[in-house]
């Protein structure tokens, strides 16, 4: 169908501005590899894997044939109280490449669910373990956790915050945000500046005592508020105060999880260990919505040590589990594996580095990050008018032939892992061009 003939006006699109982008639609239809299509037939090349999340590049076939057979052989099943195989393989399949002593899934739908229920597993298991009096949540500034309440509240963008202000869970407090961009700016991996900013935690947990505090949760690379990087030691230092107080660290690894670091997940790529990791996106890479918590052995023995057959843990989704999305997971799991992406992404990540650094000079531009397959590029915004540049750049970019995501005026890049050179440099040289004509 195309464009004109629809009406814009039913669908209350997600964190858009409904007005402006009914009036310049960016349609697609179409996806095949590292390339998106309009209906009026225009290539559009991705390099935000769709929302950071199709990894394995678009309509891979292994994939797709996974999900129609499925579709085919069973299309529900409950996970209340029944199971199904394929889900307890694919389970084990995600244990295999956790990092060692987290061998116990819990499923959800999205990465808002993961969070929500990764901060209901850490608020329960204090419980379990006699430690009710721990509570308390850490969150970041600019750190993004999905929507749910809990995920806004331990999240730290005003704007997600602002509309629902009042109705934050209650005990939560924020470590502060990691971007020195007077310190770091154009830094080359991790940057150097910064790891003290760590030592906060310590002052947040003395203030309040250790024994009230429940979990600290973070992304191991902060991506929707602007791809924001760990400096050196950073992550390593947070754990280390973890653990002198007795505080689950959870990383939310909705986006660095699968690849997107060049390995498995942020936590072997940085050799920090948390106590829970959340993953959505990359886990099917993106082919159907899917969330998976992923829990270290203490805590799950923890609530399986107790007598009788009681339930352990009061939360579930209807679609936990569900067979198309195990089916696209398994498929999607064994085509990184097998195609060795992970790898690839390690491989490409110096490429990608020179390709994004390219644009330094550039102007408007005032840093440069990279880490993996994830980087930005940050603009210096319009006097008075923070995000105006960034949202001109999506629909300049879109009309020229590229997809990226822009968080006001920082464009990120995370581009599929089958990403070949040749597209870095279309992607490098529109926004080149694009910038120079600002
Ligand atoms: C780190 C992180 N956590 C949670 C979420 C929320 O995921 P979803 O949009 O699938 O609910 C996102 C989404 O971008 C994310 O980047």
């Amino acid at each position: 169908m195309k464009a004109h003939n629809l009406s814009m006006e039913s669908f209350w699109l997600p964190f858009t501005s409904n007005r402006a982008f009914k009036k310049h639609p960016r349609l697609v239809e179409r996806a095949q590899g590292m390339f998106y299509f309009t209906p009026d037939g225009r290539q559009v090349l991705d390099m935000v894997a769709g929302l950071w999340c199709c990894n394995a590049g678009h309509g891979h076939a292994r994939i797709v044939e996974a999900i129609q057979a499925q579709a085919a052989e069973m299309d529900y099943a409950p996970h209340f109280n029944f199971g199904h195989p394929a889900a307890f393989e694919v389970a084990d399949m995600l244990a295999e490449i956790a990092p060692a002593g987290m061998n116990h899934v819990f499923f959800t739908n999205s990465g808002s669910e993961s969070v929500d229920t990764a901060l209901k597993i850490a608020l329960a298991y204090q419980k379990e373990r006699g430690q009710a009096s721990r509570t308390r949540l850490i969150g970041r500034e600019r750190g993004y956790h999905g929507v749910g309440f809990g995920g806004i509240s331990v999240g730290g963008i005003p704007y997600n915050r602002m509309q629902f202000s009042n109705s934050m869970i209650p005990g939560v407090d924020h470590l502060p945000h990691t971007h020195l961009i007077d310190k770091n700016a154009f830094s080359r991996g991790l940057p150097e500046h910064g790891i003290e900013l760590a030592d906060e935690l310590e002052n947040i947990v003395n203030l309040h005592h250790p024994s009230n505090i429940a979990a600290v949760i973070v992304e191991p690379v902060a991506g929707s508020a602007g791809v924001l990087m760990p400096p050196k030691g950073y992550l390593k230092r947070l754990r280390e105060i973890c653990d002198r107080h007795d505080i689950l660290l959870i990383f939310d690894e909705v986006i660095t999880g699968f690849g997107r670091l060049g390995d498995n997940f942020a936590s072997q790529a940085f050799a920090v260990t948390p106590d829970i990791i959340t993953t959505a996106k990359g886990l099917t890479s993106g082919t159907v919505p899917m969330g998976a918590v992923l829990v270290k052995d203490e805590i799950y023995n923890e609530f399986m040590s107790k007598p009788g057959n009681a339930i352990e843990l009061f939360h579930g989704y209807t679609y936990s589990a569900h067979p198309l999305a195990v089916a696209a997971c398994k498929a999607a799991q064994e085509v990184y594996a097998d195609e060795g992406l992970f790898q690839r992404a390690a491989e490409m990540a110096p490429v990608f580095e020179d390709a994004l650094h390219s644009l330094k000079d550039e102007p408007y531009v005032i840093d440069v990050r990279n880490y993996g397959l994830m980087g930005a590029v940050e603009l210096a915004a319009i006097e008075g008018q923070p995000g105006a540049r960034g949202a001109e750049l999506v629909q300049k970019t879109f009309d020229a032939g590229l997809m990226i995501r822009v968080t006001g005026d920082t464009i990120a890049f995370s581009p599929p892992l089958i990403m070949e050179q040749s597209h870095l440099q279309q992607a490098v040289e529109t926004l080149r061009t694009i910038l120079r004509a600002l």
